[in-house]
């Protein structure tokens, strides 16, 4: 049984220490893929280097909303999209939970990243967070998306879900799934149509149950499986494959 993390920060500096060991354990452990995130200029190009190191990684560059006090540097995103390895423009979107006083610049900013995205012909991986209805009013009116994207970390908000899945998105959950004051998650995980289901960790951070607390890696995806698994009564295996392949598809990646 494989599985595809579909979102993690193997880029961060909490792996800095044993960042080829982990990365060595996860491939033994079936973690067939993972996608390295960028979220700034910086750590794009770590995600980059990261992935032309391993067969199994790949990468995606883009600027956060939360990262706009860096270097906002959008032609080098375009340059690094470039690379082989990169399946993605991401994460780019909207938080109004960290960030509320430039909410113009940030619709700016993931509007252009769009632009980039469409260019190059790749899909988007989006983050938003307590912005529900600022995304979602991008993607309708501001900017069609040529080649999909992925809701990352999707909140557990339902009207969200659905109105992503009108949209043609795919929705990733991760360990917040699993989390007990998680009230929504069972209606959000029945809500996705199976050919839009992804799985991801988002490590470092959000480490699925009984682990929370811990620094996340690509591992825990199984938990994050194994809760979708028996929220829609299906066998671990099955939504182990199926979530690899709907990755393949949106990253288009062909082995
Ligand atoms: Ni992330």
């Amino acid at each position: 049984m494989n599985f595809f993390d579909t979102h993690a920060h193997y880029n961060d500096e909490k792996f800095e220490e044993d960042r080829n060991i982990i990365i060595r354990e996860i491939k033994e452990n079936n973690i067939k893929y993972v996608t390295v995130v960028g979220y700034n200029i910086e750590s794009s190009i770590k995600a980059i280097e990261i992935a032309n190191k391993y067969d199994n990684i790949y990468a995606t560059v883009g600027i956060s909303p939360n990262d706009l006090d860096s270097q906002i540097d959008l032609e080098k995103i375009e340059s690094l999209a470039q690379d082989k390895k990169v399946v993605a423009i991401g994460e780019i979107g909207l938080d109004y939970y960290w960030n509320k006083e430039n909410k113009d610049l940030q619709k700016d900013i993931f509007v252009k990243q769009i632009e980039i995205a469409n260019k190059m012909d790749l899909p988007i991986s989006i983050h938003t967070r307590e912005a529900v209805y600022d995304t979602l009013e991008v993607l309708k009116n501001r900017i069609k998306v040529k080649n999909s994207g992925i809701f990352h970390c999707c909140p557990l908000n339902i009207e969200l879900i659905k109105e992503a899945v009108k949209l043609g998105f795919y929705i990733s959950f991760s360990g917040n799934v699993t989390f007990k004051n998680s009230k929504n998650a069972n209606k959000c995980i029945e809500a996705v149509p199976i050919d839009k289901l992804l799985i991801e960790t988002d490590s470092p951070y959000m480490t699925p149950e009984p682990y929370r607390g811990k620094r996340n890696n690509s591992i825990y995806v199984k938990l994050v499986a194994q809760k979708i698994a028996e929220v829609r009564n299906m066998e671990l295996e099955d939504i182990a494959k199926i979530t690899l392949e709907n990755a393949k598809r949106v990253y288009k990646i062909v082995d």
